[in-house]
């Protein structure tokens, strides 16, 4: 991962997802004596934790409370260069997972269902929770989060369940919706446990995952200068096709037709993939962290201006 920032000494990398800071502190390692690193969370309880992480790296580093979707206003208001290299390292990170009270999980062995809230939110400081959504959330609404972020069969039934049951019992916790999950019946006998595709659903919709991820991809891409690298590692089939969608489509830069002669649209390629396939973790990365088993990881570089313009020739690009 760290070989495909293409970063070294005096570089500026935006680590948007810096999480407990373990990416950013072999970044700044690897950028010493004077590379910076401006690292940015959701949540304020990884930022804590990497704030003291990276002590040691005194003001080479700073850590801002955002989400990279804003990235673009959390640059300006710095006045900052354009950047050499842009990390996003999606998801919710293992402390998150192990902190029962964030509730984004659903109860492991030993621990009550019932004691685990259905918060999920990544930033404890604004937004719905998890309950307020399903209290909240019309019937379609419910269909299409357990359809396209959880891909649960199903999803019907249950979101219809939900909305008869909150009428009389409110769902306040992880326990109260495997009872919903488990009265409806869905996904049996399937690979995966609709349980887990219930939770996943609502964390993705809790916290708008891939809305924040299609603006933070172009805002990423916005600040990188010609020749920097924007890396991302997704663990969720829907983020990484929006990340192969997005990578594909500004390496294109022309959206005409393709039968149509002449480029009209004006779109200039903006990112060159380095990755034309996701890279997987080895057998031995997967050893040392089981969690990181779903783990793609997409590169691309940012095209100067002159790049751009070439790429671009006339006629409409095929696809
Ligand atoms: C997989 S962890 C990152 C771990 C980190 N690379 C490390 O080495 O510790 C993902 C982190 O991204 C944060 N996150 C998720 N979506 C975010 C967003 N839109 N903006 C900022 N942070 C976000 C989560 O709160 C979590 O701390």
């Amino acid at each position: 991962m760290l070989s495909s920032l293409g970063v070294g000494a005096g570089t500026l990398v935006v680590d948007g997802t810096v999480g407990f800071g373990g990416h950013a502190e072999a970044i700044l390692e690897r950028t010493a004596p004077d590379g910076r690193l401006v690292g940015l969370d959701r949540d304020e309880v990884a930022l804590e934790a990497a704030r003291q992480r990276l002590v040691p790296f005194g003001d080479r580093v700073e850590l801002v409370h955002a989400s990279f979707r804003n990235l673009t206003d959390v640059l300006a208001e710095r006045g900052s260069p354009p950047l050499d290299a842009v990390l996003l390292d999606l998801g919710v990170s293992s402390p998150q997972l192990d902190e029962p009270e964030r509730g984004f999980r659903f109860g492991q062995s030993g621990e009550s269902a019932e004691a685990v809230p259905l918060d999920m939110r990544m930033d404890a400081s604004r937004g719905a929770t998890a309950a307020e959504l399903l209290a909240h959330a019309s019937e379609p609404e419910l269909v299409r989060w357990f359809q396209e972020y959880g891909e649960l069969p199903g999803a019907r039934r249950l979101a219809r369940h939900i909305v008869e049951t909150r009428e009389t019992r409110p769902l306040r916790t992880a326990g109260d919706l495997l009872a919903v999950i488990e009265e409806s019946r869905v996904g049996r006998g399937r690979k995966h446990n609709p349980a887990t595709l219930v939770f996943q659903a609502l964390r993705i919709a809790t916290n708008d995952e891939l809305g924040a991820l299609s603006e933070g991809l172009a805002a990423a891409r916005d600040a990188l200068r010609p020749g920097g690298r924007l890396v991302v590692l997704s663990y969720h089939s829907l983020e990484d096709r929006m990340v192969k969608q997005f990578f594909r489509d500004e390496e294109r830069g022309c959206d005409c037709p393709p039968r149509q002669p002449v480029c009209t649209c004006g779109r200039r390629p903006t990112l060159s993939r380095i990755t034309r396939r996701p890279v997987r973790p080895s057998e031995e990365e997967i050893a040392r962290n089981r969690r990181a088993r779903s783990a793609r990881l997409r590169v691309a570089e940012r095209l100067a201006e002159g790049e751009a313009d070439r790429a671009h020739a006339t006629p409409a690009r095929p696809r």
